[in-house]
């Protein structure tokens, strides 16, 4: 398997081997990791990280993983770039290309991360668009394959805004690793039509399958709960009402768990609204009277939840990514 030199934009563009391939090179890197094993293999790299949009999990994953390979990295952010305001992202690349062995883009339209790779002249790793979440993708298969082992044949339930950036990318690599991926919202939030058809066709493929339903009983059996927040960065605050009753019969409560059953675990990206210790939550509670969202408190604090192994994962997949795309040599 070699993957140097490749960009990593959406998981459209690599196969179940390459994907797995990854999450093989991440446990490796964990273990390293755990034991204190050095594994500088990219002294002297540098790379560019540039986000239009927040984050924690993902600038730190990017920046942990980097120095834990020797690598220097220089991080952008939107006021303090030229990109966008007085320079196109074709130059922009053309200069960052020049100047760093990699670089990282979080932003909006999917089409900006593309063009980004088309001119750099060296790999772009998509740290979020609106369509596509790639690197979190293989942070949740790594901590599936912890917690409850193989992935084909697992059923993985994502409730809530299924038509944006990780419901796309949830559906996308559940059904290229062999999953049972179903989506249970409001049919408002379906999915789009050409990625639906594009992932029943690796499905096929990966003996795995893509349902859509409006019907919370389907979560019954599912090995994985998935959830996310009802408005992504990005999206005006105006669509709060809107999202709040279309998505609510689709929030992940304890009764929702206890349908799925006991072997089930629950996951989120996070950033999530699961109690009132934000400013975006209290400024929800006072107009809507909410006091959580997608996810009830109990679940997200209870023995069913993995999501802070699921953020730890960031740093080790994303540590596999720059890896695999950045040297030369391939192996360990
Ligand atoms: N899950 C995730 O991408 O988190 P951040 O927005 O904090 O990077
Ligand atoms: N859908 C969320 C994911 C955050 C990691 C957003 O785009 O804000």
């Amino acid at each position: 398997m070699n993957l140097y030199g490749r960009h990593f934009l959406t998981l459209r563009d690599f196969t179940a081997s390459e994907i797995e391939y990854l999450l093989d090179l991440s446990a490796k890197l964990k273990e390293m990791k755990k034991k204190r094993i050095a594994h500088r293999y990219l002294e002297g790299y540098q790379i560019a990280l540039l986000f239009e949009k927040t984050s924690t999990r993902t600038r730190c994953a990017f920046e942990v993983a980097a120095h834990d390979l020797g690598m220097d990295c220089t991080y952008l952010d939107p006021a303090s770039s030229q990109m966008g305001k007085k320079e196109s992202i074709a130059d922009t690349a053309r200069v960052l290309g020049r100047m760093f062995d990699g670089i990282e883009y979080r932003g909006f339209e999917q089409a900006k991360v593309e063009e980004l790779a088309r001119y750099a002249g060296v790999p772009v790793w998509n740290g979020l668009t609106n369509e596509y979440h790639p690197t979190q993708m293989l942070a949740d298969m790594l901590t599936i394959r912890e917690h409850i082992g193989e992935l084909k044949g697992k059923k993985l339930v994502y409730m809530g805004d299924a038509r944006y950036n990780m419901g796309n990318s949830l559906m996308i690599v559940c059904a290229k690793l062999g999953l049972n991926f179903v989506a249970c919202t409001h049919p408002d939030y379906f999915p789009g039509s050409e990625l639906v058809a594009y992932c029943q066709e690796e499905a096929e493929k990966s003996g795995g399958s893509v349902t859509l339903t409006d019907q919370v009983t389907a979560v019954s059996g599912a090995d994985v709960i998935y959830t996310d927040v009802w408005v992504s960065m990005g999206e005006p605050s105006r669509v709060w009402k809107e999202r709040i009753e279309a998505l609510s019969p689709y929030k992940v409560t304890s009764q929702i768990m206890q349908m799925a059953g006991e072997q089930a675990i629950f996951m989120h990206c996070l950033p999530a609204f699961h109690d009132l210790n934000t400013e975006t939550a209290k400024e929800i509670h006072e107009q809507f009277g909410l006091s959580e969202l997608e996810v009830a408190d109990d679940v997200f604090e209870g023995e069913q939840s993995v999501v802070f192994d699921e953020a730890e994962n960031r740093m080790h997949t994303i540590k596999a990514v720059l890896l695999a795309t950045l040297q030369s040599n391939g192996e360990l």
